[in-house]
Formats: structure tokens, sequence, C-alpha cells
């Protein structure tokens, strides 16, 4: 349990961090995007937020693998949590000496948070995976902990855009092929089939998180932009969105994939579409190596149809760098596909760059805080959204209750008889499959009632934990 002491250490800790006490709960805003989207739910109506603490907890520790971006320890450091940070991932029994403790682990790819090493978490509230992907957690088995696991799947976008942009102009510009003869001695000055790629109509297919900031830079270009998408979204600029992929294909000078790789976008392009575009039509995918049949896209570059492409997914990737790796072993069509002229090739590199792993750190370090501060959960991949806005400052004798249980009847009508004594001003609930989660603000509540209402929700049979701050 924490002792008044233990708090105000905290709250010292705070003010000589510099940080305000209202810091505390409301998650640090360095992008434009947290300012819009996060700030007004984390802060109250009078803009007071109440700094929370967690009850039965030791001050936050966090253990961040692999090199994880310094956005990310600013953020927990600028709460006051303990930090371990590690630059590579560590051998399995030590992450599993490791997590025994911590609150909260942050890991990129390599990481592996099998049902074996999350047994061994006594402490553990939250799983930030710094990177896109989460298969390398068992998603399902965190959940039944109580554990909630966070991403980042769009902080990249914008460098995916960039490198389009830069494909779109060399893909016109052949500007591949150039580099290529020179570095092997040839000087070969052309500009037959070069173009300029003002005025150009450029397609988009999918117009999401990639698809509409590329629409944005490729107008800025002086390019036409349209779109295709399975959903109704609203134009960026002057782009416009066509009802049928036909369309889009017999418009388009350039026409690139921003899908998600799903049953109906395999080989979304393949034969007939590419015999439906415009003759000398160019084609890029930096979306999912499934979604461009590339035996079909050879044949129509062999046969001229396509002027130029550029690739940087393919079906099977090689999970390591080096030498040799990009050959027929992976997939059997590569070396006639390297042959091709006029083609960028490049190792799934379309959201690698600097500005993107900080973001990333950003991102999921305000997800792993607000977590942490508030209990909320909104874009966990594994676990109901929830989310409730902030105590007031001004508020005294109120705490926060955060319960997750087993989805079952019967769990809020127990847990709501333990509350009843005091004023519920605020409740919010939520299930995903087998897993529901409560939040609730109670008021009228003293720092005594505190710990006698952890012990009750605590003892209810369908808890699956539970955390309460004030
Ligand atoms: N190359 C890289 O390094 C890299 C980096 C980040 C993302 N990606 C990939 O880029 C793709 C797009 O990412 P995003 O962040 O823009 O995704 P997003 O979810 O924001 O947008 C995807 C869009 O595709 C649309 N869509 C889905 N199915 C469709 C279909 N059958 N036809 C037409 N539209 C369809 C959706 O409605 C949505 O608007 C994803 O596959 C992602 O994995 C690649």
């Amino acid at each position: 349990m924490a002792t008044p002491e233990q708090i105000q250490n905290l709250q010292n800790s705070f003010e000589r961090a510099g940080i305000s006490p209202n810091a505390v709960s409301t998650s640090p805003s360095q992008t434009s995007y947290f300012q819009s989207k996060m700030r007004p739910r984390a802060m109250s109506m009078s803009g007071q937020a109440k700094p929370l603490k967690p009850f039965n907890t030791e001050d936050i520790k966090i253990l961040l693998l692999e090199n994880v971006n310094q956005t990310a320890i600013d953020i927990f450091e600028g709460q006051g949590y303990q930090v371990e940070f590690h630059k590579g991932s560590l051998p399995e029994e030590e992450l599993i000496e490791k997590i025994q403790n911590v609150h909260a682990i942050g890991i990129r790819s390599k990481t592996k948070l099998t049902q074996k090493v999350l047994s061994a978490a006594k402490n553990l509230v939250v799983i930030g995976c710094f990177c896109i992907g989460t298969n390398q957690v068992d998603l399902d088995f965190a959940a039944t902990k109580g554990v909630a696991v966070f991403n980042s799947p769009f902080s990249n976008s914008r460098s995916v855009a960039e490198l389009v942009i830069a494909e779109i102009i060399s893909l016109a510009r052949q500007l591949g092929d150039r580099s290529i003869e020179l570095h092997t001695g040839t000087w070969n000055k052309v500009s037959a089939k070069c173009w300029e790629v003002r005025g150009k109509t450029l397609g988009i297919i999918g117009y999401g998180h990639i698809g509409s900031q590329l629409s944005v830079l490729a107008e800025a270009l002086g390019m036409n932009v349209l779109y295709y998408d399975v959903v109704m979204i609203m134009a960026l600029g002057n782009s416009k969105q066509v009802s049928t992929l036909n369309e889009l294909l017999e418009k388009s000078d350039f026409i690139t994939c921003h899908v998600p790789a799903t049953p109906e976008t395999k080989n979304l392009l393949s034969g007939p579409q590419f015999a439906a575009m415009k003759d000398g039509a160019y084609v890029i995918n930096a979306s999912r190596g499934t979604v461009i049949d590339i035996p079909a896209l050879i044949k129509a570059m062999q046969s001229g149809k396509i002027a130029g492409a550029a690739l940087d997914v393919y079906p099977n990737e090689p999970a390591k760098n080096g030498a040799g790796l990009f050959s027929d072993e992976l997939n059997p069509w590569i070396s006639e596909l390297v042959q091709l002229r006029n083609l960028i090739l490049t190792p799934h590199i379309g959201g690698s760059t600097e500005e993107a792993q900080s973001a990333i750190g950003i991102e999921v370090g305000t997800a792993l805080t607000k977590y942490i501060n508030e209990g909320a959960s909104v874009g966990a991949v594994n676990f109901p959204e929830v989310s409730l806005r902030a105590l007031d400052l001004d508020k005294a004798d109120v705490a926060r209750v955060l319960y997750i249980h087993q989805n079952v009847p019967g769990v809020l009508k127990t847990v709501n008889n333990i509350l009843a004594d005091h004023n519920i001003e605020k409740q919010y609930s939520d299930s995903q499959g087998e897993i529901a989660y409560m939040i609730a603000d109670i008021s009228g509540v003293t720092q005594g009632e505190i710990k006698s209402l952890y012990e009750a929700l605590s003892a209810t049979p369908l808890k699956i934990a539970i955390r309460v701050l004030y």
C-alpha cells in the first residue's frame, strides 16, 4: 500500500523535475496529432486534471529493450517512472527474471513475450510494442492476465508517402536505370520516354493514413489525384474518389497501392488489372507483398505495357539483412524480376526513417503513460478500449477504479454493490471477447476507505486485475 509519505515523495520528484502536478495524469503532447486527438480527453472540464497515484504498487518500474527511441525514455522519466534501458533484447532466462517486478515493458520485434515469459510477470500492467507488428506477443494470454498491449501502426505514414513521391519522379525520369548505368561506366543521356510529373494523374488505391498524405504531396507537385477505397472518404484538396477500381486503372498514369493485406486485397493488381491500365502506366507498391501479383507484373513489364514499377514489399521477405538473401529461394521469380528495366526495388524501407522511430517513441510512450496514469486503453490491440476524462484537481476524496474482469453476466452488479456507499461520478465499461474492462470515478471516499474498497474488489471471483488510482 502506498503511504501518504510515498505519495508526497512522488509529488516532490515531479516538482524537482520541473513538471506541474497536472502533467502526471495528462499525456505529454509533443505532436499536433496528440494535441488535437489526445489532450481533450485527458483534461478535465476545468483544465485542472488531478494527478493520480496507483494504490498498492511501488513507484512505476519500466523495462525498455531493443533500443527503444529516446523520445519514449524522456516521456517515462518525465513522469518520474523508474526506467531500465537495454540496447538489445535479453535471453529468455534473463527476460523472465527482469519481467517479474516491472509494471510496463517496451519492446520492438525481436523480444518474444510468450505465455512462459508473461506467466513470470507479477506486476505487469501494460506492454508497449514500439513498432507496427504485435505478433511477437501472445496477445490473448496477455489479455487473460489483464495486460493491455499497445503498438504504433501509423507513426510512419509520412515516411512512406515521401518514399512514394520520390519513386514517382524517379520512375518518370528512369533515374534508377541512369544511376546503375553510370555506376558501371555507361554515359546514356536520353530524354525519350522521360516525363515531368506535373499534370499527370496519380491513382491511389486505399485512401487511409498513407494514401491521403500522399494525395496532398502529389497535388503540391501539380499532379491530378484520383483514389479508390472501399469506404467513402472525404477528399483532401482537389483529389477525387472514383467508384470502381477499373475507373482508377483506366484514368491514371501512376498507380500506387496503400491497402492492408486481407483476402480481398490478395493479387488486387494482377493480369486483368494491368491490361486495364493505360499503355506506359507506372505501378508502385509499398503496402504489403501480397497485394500485387508479381509474376503478372513481370509479364506486363516485359511486354512494355507497364513502363516502370517500384516495389518495397514482397510476399516473402528475409528475416535479417545480408548479401544473397533476395534470391529465387525466397520467391521463385526473383531472378526474372531483377532483370527488368526501370524497376526500383527497395527492402521494405517505406517507414524506415529517424522521424518515424521518434514518432513511434512518442505515440507508444504516450499511450503507456495514459494507461498507467489514467487507465485509458484507447488504441490497445488486445483489450476493450475505454477512456474517461481525468478527475478534477479541486475534488477531494475521489478515486478511480480500474477493474478488468471476465466478460460474464452479473459482474458489474457485484462491483456496483461494493461501490454503492459512494457516489459514482462517471462509469464506463466495454468488452472484447472474454475480457471486459470498467473504469469508474467515485467520490466521497477517504483514503482509509480505499483500502477496504480495494480488498473487497480484489476478492470478487471474476476479477482479472484491479487498480485503484487516487
Ligand atoms: N512499406 C512500409 O514500410 C509500410 C509502412 C507502413 C505501412 N505499410 C502498409 O501500407 C498499407 C496502408 O497503410 P495505412 O496506414 O495507410 O493503412 P490505413 O488502414 O490507414 O488505410 C488503408 C485504406 O485501405 C482501404 N481498403 C481496405 N481494403 C481495400 C480494398 N480492398 N480496396 C480499396 N481500399 C481498401 C481502407 O478502407 C483504408 O482507407 C498497409 O498495408 C500497411 O501495412 C507499409
